[in-house]
């Protein structure tokens, strides 16, 4: 008989384990937890025994008699001026029911447990720089926008940061150039610190360090049921492996624990180039990605496009001290006859900034695959891109590029630290190209004809990498279009390892109905092709 008693105890273990939410949670109980009485707000009121489906305007209206003058709705003069700070137009056409801007992360909970309540749909913003419409927000429903959870803290010994989502990386960068350190975050200044984490994030920095979320250390999350947990590798360790790379699936990150690590003045900057230099600087692109292990403070990103009718190439270089002309730089440096060259000794963000702007508020979409790095399929893959271009050079105020980037080797191998990252990839593939197709326009008319211009140079792309046996299924998350899948990309192991993440901390899938923006664990957010 004793002998059942640790084997009870263990039982209670597991199970405790495998039901985060007990099957009996109750939404109405969790608010009085966090200081919400249900039964005083009268649009509520009558939700406490059943959950609403019509329920926006009293979520909406609720949340304003909490929280006063964190929630705007449409009638208030903030509200079309939060709409603007969206980078692409087609998600400041999207017209929430209100906007709700929580100043702790106890209030990110409220909100969750309000929508659960209500059946009212939500959508998170930190930068607003997604390239997917609906993916930081959404028609009719609870906008949450972090502008207010902006903290950012250096340690004192300087080894990690701690910042919350309502950051860019500018305003991250310039805090801690202060003190002469860095995280591992983006490039350019106006983006957010939130999807670019969640979904990977390419730095500078990365084949030092790795992606941006191979440095996080732990995050602060909100759950499902409104629970706010630390995670890291030694707590919730598979929730820590789906938040890297896993997007917004899981939960709402409130702040994000990271390595911080020494930075000062670097080398870096745009340089413009004439065809006759493609056959050169694809030479280069390729010898530096090979070289990743050889030195991994240098950075690129190598782009095609075209300006006044010209086919040009834009050339981003950046090596992490203030060394002009690097060894592993050196060929570059060779290739003459740049028509702009920005390049200089300079501060991380100085280098954000020159980055930014230009195309914000016009249409945007983003369509990404990637390839073994590969110097012939790299030059084939823009012959396919300008061969296509000339049927679409006729929109409206159309920009149009391909950008190719390396995945390092040094930047894969980081990829297993801390328990490793949901992506998928190792290095044993070597070096991996990633391709961005990126389109600015401002004609609706044009939408349809532009997207399928992308999606065929995708296709084109992806079979010229096929037929040279370079192909992978790898998606990047942060640069993939809503008829894409990332999370297929990953593999199918992994993907259904996210999925029972998911089913274990929400499991009534919160994150992937109420939330219904960006890419979800069971498909592109879009069917077929555009
Ligand atoms: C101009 C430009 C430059 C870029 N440069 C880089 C670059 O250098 N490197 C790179 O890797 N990528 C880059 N990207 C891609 C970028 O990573 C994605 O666009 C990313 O989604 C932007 O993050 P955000 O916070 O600004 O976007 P948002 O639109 O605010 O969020 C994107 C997604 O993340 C979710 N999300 C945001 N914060 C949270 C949170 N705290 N908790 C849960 N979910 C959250 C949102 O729900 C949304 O689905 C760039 C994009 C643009 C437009
Ligand atoms: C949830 O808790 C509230 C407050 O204690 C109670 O009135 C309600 O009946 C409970 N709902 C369910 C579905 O158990
Ligand atoms: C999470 O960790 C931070 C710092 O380690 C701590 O201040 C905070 O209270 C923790 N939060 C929870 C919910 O445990
Ligand atoms: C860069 O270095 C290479 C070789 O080390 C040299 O040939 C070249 O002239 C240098 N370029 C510049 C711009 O200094
Ligand atoms: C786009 O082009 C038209 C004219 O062709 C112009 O009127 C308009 O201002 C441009 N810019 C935007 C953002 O629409």
């Amino acid at each position: 008989m004793k002998a059942s008693l640790p084997l009870a105890t263990l039982a209670v273990g597991v199970a405790c384990q495998a039901t985060f939410e007990p099957a009996d949670f109750n939404i109405t109980e969790a608010l009085i937890g966090n200081g919400v009485d249900v039964s005083a707000l009268p649009e509520l009121a009558s939700l406490v025994e059943r959950a609403s489906t019509t329920g926006c305007s009293a979520a909406c209206n609720s949340l304003r008699l909490i929280f006063g003058d964190n929630l705007a709705s449409q009638k208030d003069t903030s509200f079309a001026t939060f709409l603007d700070s969206y980078w692409s137009r087609q998600q400041r056409e999207i017209t929430p029911q209100c906007i709700f801007k929580p100043t702790k992360p106890i209030d990110v909970s409220t909100a969750v447990l309000i929508s659960r309540l209500t059946q009212c749909p939500f959508a998170v913003k930190s930068g607003g720089h997604s390239a997917v419409p609906g993916g930081s927000n959404v028609e009719n429903g609870i906008t949450i926008s972090f502008e207010k959870l902006n903290k950012i803290v250096l340690a004192d010994d300087k080894k990690v940061a701690s910042f919350q989502p309502g950051h860019t990386w500018f305003d991250i960068y310039t805090a801690l150039e202060k003190d002469d350190a860095a995280i591992i975050g983006g490039r350019v200044a106006t983006v957010g610190v939130g999807g670019l984490t969640l979904g990977g994030g390419i730095s500078y920095l990365s084949s030092q360090y790795g992606l941006a979320c191979d440095n996080v250390l732990s995050y602060e999350v909100v759950t499902a049921s409104g629970i706010i947990i630390n995670v890291s590798e030694t707590s919730y360790p598979d929730l820590y492996w789906a938040l890297r790379g896993g997007g917004n699936n899981f939960g709402i990150v409130t702040q994000f624990n990271v390595r911080a690590v020494p930075q000062g003045l670097m080398w870096g900057g745009s340089r413009v180039y004439l065809e006759s230099a493609f056959p050169a600087l694809i030479e280069a692109y390729y010898n530096l990605g090979m070289n990743g292990k050889k030195d991994g403070k240098a950075h690129q990103i190598l782009s095609f496009g075209y300006s006044s009718g010209t086919a040009i190439a834009s050339l981003e270089l950046e090596y992490a001290d203030p060394t002009p002309n690097a060894t592993v730089m050196a060929e570059y440096n060779l290739i003459g006859g740049a028509v702009v060259d920005q390049t200089g000794v300079k501060r991380m963000s100085q280098l954000t900034s020159e980055l930014a702007g230009g195309f914000d508020g016009l249409r945007q979409s983003f369509w990404t695959w990637s390839a073994k790095l590969d110097k012939d399929l790299a030059t084939e893959t823009k012959d396919i891109f300008y061969e296509g271009l000339t049927s679409i050079a006729d929109a409206n105020n159309l920009t149009a590029a391909l950008s190719f980037q390396v995945i390092t080797e040094p930047i894969l191998e980081k990829m297993s630290m801390r328990g490793g990252n949901a992506l998928g990839l190792s290095p044993d593939s070597g070096p991996l190209s990633n391709f961005l197709v990126s389109l600015s326009w401002s004609d609706p008319a044009d939408t349809t004809r532009l997207q399928q211009f992308s999606a065929w140079v995708k296709d084109r792309g992806v079979a010229a990498a096929k037929a040279k046996g370079k192909d992978v299924p790898y998606l990047y998350m942060n640069y993939a279009s809503p008829w894409q899948d990332p999370v297929a990309g990953y593999g199918e192991a992994n993907k259904a390892k996210l999925q029972r993440v998911s089913k274990k901390y929400d499991p009534t899938g919160v994150f992937e109905r109420l939330q219904p923006g960006y890419f979800k664990l069971n498909g592109a957010p879009v069917n077929g092709s555009p």
